[in-house]
C-alpha cells in the first residue's frame, strides 16, 4: 500500500506542482518586473512554473490524509463546492450548481493584518467524479483577483490569485485526500494549518456521524 501511495503522490507532485522563478517581463498591472531569469508565464489555472504579479509572491502548500472509510463518505462531506460547513464557514452567497464548473461561492475570510474581513469569490473550474470509486477531482480558483485591502498597520495588502486542487480517491480500502494550493499573495498565509485543520474536521464529522469508530485514526494530515 505504501509504495503505491508514494508512487501516486510522486506522480501527482511531479505533474502538478510548480516552483516560482524570477521574471523579466512586466506583470499584468503593467508594473515593470525585475530583470531576472527567462520569462515565465503569469500564474494561472495550469500548474506550471509561473510568475506572480508585482506586490505579491508565490506560495504553495500540499496536504494529504488517509481516512478509514469509503471515498463516497469523504465526497459526501467535502465534494460539494457550494457547501463549506466542513471547513467552518458558510458562503455569503452562491451561484450555480455545486458540482458544475462555473459555480461560484462568496466567502468572508480573515487576511493577515486586514482591517476587516474580505469577501472572496471562488469559482469551480473542474469537477470530475471518479467512476466506480466514489471519489472526485476538483479545481477551483479566485474569481475576483486581484483583491486589494487596507491593513491595520497602514498600506495595502493584495491577494492576486489562488488555484486549488482537491483529489479524493480510494486506495486499498481507505480514502486518500489531497489538497494542493498555490497563490499569489502579498503576505505569508498559513494555508498548511488551515487545510490540516479542515482535514481533521472531516474525521471529527465522520466520528460524529458514526461512520467510523471514535477510536479510529486517520493517517495524516501530512503537508509538504
Ligand atoms: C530575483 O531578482 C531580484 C532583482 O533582480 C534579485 O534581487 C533576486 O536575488 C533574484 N532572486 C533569485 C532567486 O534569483
Ligand atoms: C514595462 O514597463 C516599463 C516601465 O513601466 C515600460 O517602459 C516598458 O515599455 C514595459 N514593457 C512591456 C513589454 O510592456
Ligand atoms: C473545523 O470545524 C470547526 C467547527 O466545528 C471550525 O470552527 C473550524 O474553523 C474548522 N476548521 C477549519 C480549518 O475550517
Ligand atoms: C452577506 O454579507 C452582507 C454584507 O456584510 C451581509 O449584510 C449579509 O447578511 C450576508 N449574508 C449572509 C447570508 O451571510
Amino acid at each position: 500500500m505504501l509504495s503505491k501511495t508514494i508512487l501516486l503522490l510522486t506522480t501527482f507532485a511531479l505533474s502538478t506542482l510548480s516552483s516560482p522563478v524570477n521574471v523579466s517581463r512586466n506583470d499584468s498591472y503593467g508594473n515593470q518586473a525585475p530583470q531576472g531569469l527567462a520569462a515565465a508565464p503569469a500564474c494561472g489555472p495550469d500548474p506550471v512554473t509561473c510568475r506572480c504579479p508585482t506586490g505579491s509572491f508565490y506560495q504553495t502548500s500540499t496536504s494529504y490524509s488517509f481516512y478509514p472509510v469509503a471515498a463516497k463518505e469523504v465526497t459526501r462531506i467535502t465534494g460539494h463546492f457550494l457547501d463549506t460547513a466542513w471547513f467552518g464557514t458558510s458562503p455569503n452567497r452562491t451561484t450555480g450548481q455545486t458540482t458544475t464548473p462555473g459555480a461560484k461561492r462568496y466567502l468572508w475570510g480573515d487576511v493577515p493584518d486586514g482591517k476587516s474581513q474580505l469577501l472572496i469569490a471562488e469559482k469551480l473550474t473542474q469537477f470530475t467524479a471518479y467512476p466506480n470509486d466514489g471519489g472526485y477531482y476538483m479545481k477551483f480558483q479566485m474569481d475576483d483577483a486581484p483583491v486589494k485591502y487596507a491593513k491595520k498597520s497602514g498600506g495595502k495588502g493584495v491577494l492576486a490569485g489562488s488555484w486549488d486542487i482537491v483529489d479524493v480517491r480510494e486506495v486499498d480500502g481507505q480514502t486518500f485526500m489531497l489538497w494542493n494550493i498555490y497563490v499569489c499573495f502579498g503576505d505569508l498565509f498559513d494555508f498548511k494549518g488551515f487545510h490540516e485543520s479542515a482535514m481533521k474536521n472531516v474525521t471529527a464529522i465522520l466520528k460524529k456521524q458514526g461512520k467510523i469508530s471514535s477510536s479510529a485514526q486517520m493517517v495524516g494530515p501530512i503537508s509538504f
